[in-house]
């Protein structure tokens, strides 16, 4: 019986068995240590230590630490300032609190000494901001829970069909035109033809991220050793672009534009026309030079605000088939003897990637940036499965997992009857716990160009902030598991345990979580459809 489960009660006592994720190692000794805030010893930099950690690679070096929690006093020890720090979210889980600053709600610690380290650099979340916006206090909060978990990126989706989320001073028509939609309901809104209005348009809903609130975030999540990754979508999931940079698009689709102004234009189910010869507004075109221009604009001031060494460029779900017949995008492939549409994907996230080099930044691309040759140095992140990061680690290139079956937190977490919409498909927690990113097919010698794991929260059907956190908790404590623990630790039925706790102290801190306690479980019904 895990101590904490008697919060509340004068005899709680807390054990290092309640941390998310597991330690590597735990040496459980008698005796219990009473907090009281002055008792911290804390050492770094010794050559103990140092040969303690020798063996490991050095993000894990970096990131190690022992906490000895003995009678007398607290200590900790590491090889930097990371290696402290983790120590310090290992203690705050055993204290109740999520942060230094707070009070500890329980001061009686079941004495021990953890050695702990992580096992990949990279343990991440992705939120989505376009599909629905989410405040800056929401991020600062999430940012919170994160390093509680010990994770280490924050991926942001600024840009997608359904606004552009951040402040670009040269081109101000991208927040002041394509940030706001007519209706809040995304359903409402994408079957009656995705349409998007100007900001202050009375009724309408959307939002954006100045300058200095992303700054702002940026700094806060430094401070909690958290990477944060902006995401500029291309060349797909670019609609919204077209509602102010027409001349973006293939000539081929500048058609449909027009057509899509027509309240009486057929459509289909998905709100897209329904007629020969018109396309969906999609696809940047890969033929003009103007789009080239347009993106290395926005990505020069991207770079300005994140200090980030990746730059992720999207790259996922481009259609292409407006680029067969663009006479700009015919052109372009004709000039460089291109001859399919899947390399002239690969030219125009090539000539990006090149652009990001040159400011001394790297890309990360969904794993569709594989199709028609990879950009030399790119970073692939593999959500179709993992086929496409096994096929980027075989090219050497760095990959991150992030396979929708198991990481996509927009997915169903419990039986239909027993939560609110989501996408079709059934990922419970015990699902996103049970992935292993490193398949046993990845040989040894390229085991390091798996950085890690990532979660992602798309946002279709999670209109409000606190309905995100319900979806990214508790499944985001299992990513952070995945990422940190060593395989061979994972229990699910002791995670689960240890969940349901974790949960009580974020509940405690105000967030809205799934109640672990209520799951249903396997669905009674298909829960296939997607959208
Ligand atoms: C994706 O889910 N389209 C990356
Ligand atoms: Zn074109």
């Amino acid at each position: 019986m895990l101590g904490a489960l008697m919060i509340g009660s004068a005899a709680r006592s807390a054990t290092p068995q309640e941390i998310i994720p597991a330690p590597v190692s735990i040496q459980t000794r008698t005796g219990q240590h009473i907090y009281t805030g002055d008792e911290l010893v804390i050492r770094t930099g010794t050559k103990a230590f140092a040969k303690k950690t020798a063996d490991l690679p050095d993000f894990a070096k970096e990131g190690a630490y022992e906490l000895k929690i003995s009678r007398n006093r607290i200590s900790i020890e590491a090889n930097g300032e990371l290696g402290v720090f983790y120590a310090m979210q290992s203690l705050n889980i055993m204290l109740g609190r999520m942060n230094v600053e707070d009070k500890p709600t329980c001061t009686t610690l079941e004495c021990c000494t953890i050695f702990d380290y992580p096992r990949f650099p990279y343990r991440g979340l992705m939120i989505d901001t376009s599909r629905y916006f989410r405040s800056k206090k929401f991020l600062l909060r999430q940012i919170d829970a994160m390093a509680l978990m010990k994770m280490s990126v924050l991926h942001l989706h600024l840009t997608d069909d359904e606004g552009w989320r951040m402040q670009i001073d040269r081109y101000p028509r991208l927040t002041a035109e394509a940030s706001h939609r007519w209706c809040f309901d995304w359903d409402t809104w994408r079957r009656a033809g995705r349409r998007l209005v100007p900001e202050g348009t009375p009724g309408s809903y959307g939002g954006y991220y100045t300058k200095d609130d992303l700054r702002e975030i940026v700094a806060y999540a430094e401070t909690k050793h958290i990477l944060v990754i902006p995401e500029i979508e291309m060349p797909g999931h670019s609609a919204e672009v077209f509602k102010t940079y027409t001349e973006l698009a293939c000539t081929s689709v500048l058609h449909s534009i027009e057509r899509q102004k027509d309240p009486d234009a057929k459509r289909t189910a998905r709100g897209e026309l329904d007629e020969p010869g018109t396309y969906r507004l999609w696809d940047l075109c890969a033929g003009k030079d103007a789009t080239f221009e347009f993106l290395e604009n926005v990505l020069d001031e991207v770079m300005e605000v994140f200090p980030s060494k990746y730059i992720h460029i999207g790259g996922d779900e481009a259609i292409k088939k407006a680029w067969v017949e663009c006479k700009d995008c015919q052109k372009r492939m004709a000039d460089l003897g291109l001859e399919t549409v899947d390399e002239l994907q690969s030219y125009f996230i090539k000539r990006i990637e090149k652009f990001v080099n040159s400011r001394g930044r790297s890309i990360i691309g969904w794993n569709e940036i594989l199709k028609g040759g990879l950009a030399p140095n790119a970073t692939v992140m593999s959500w179709r499965g993992i086929q496409g990061g096994l096929e980027a680690i075989s090219q050497d290139h760095d990959v991150v997992m992030t396979p929708e079956q198991y990481c996509y937190l927009d997915r169903y977490q419990d039986n239909p009857d027993n939560c609110p919409r989501a996408f079709g498909t059934y990922v419970p927690l015990k699902k996103t716990y049970s992935f292993d990113p490193a398949d046993p097919s990845i040989p040894k010698e390229k085991l390091h160009h798996l950085l890690g794991v990532q979660g992602n929260l798309w946002a279709e059907f999670v209109p409000t902030d606190s309905h995100a956190e319900y979806m990214l908790y508790p499944r985001a404590f299992a990513i952070a598991e995945t990422g940190w623990s060593p395989a061979e630790n994972k229990d699910y039925d002791k995670f689960r345990e240890r969940a349901i706790l974790f949960e009580d102290l974020l509940k405690a801190n105000g967030y809205n979580v799934f109640d672990l306690r209520t799951e249903m479980g396997e669905p009674t019904r298909p829960v296939t459809e997607s959208y």
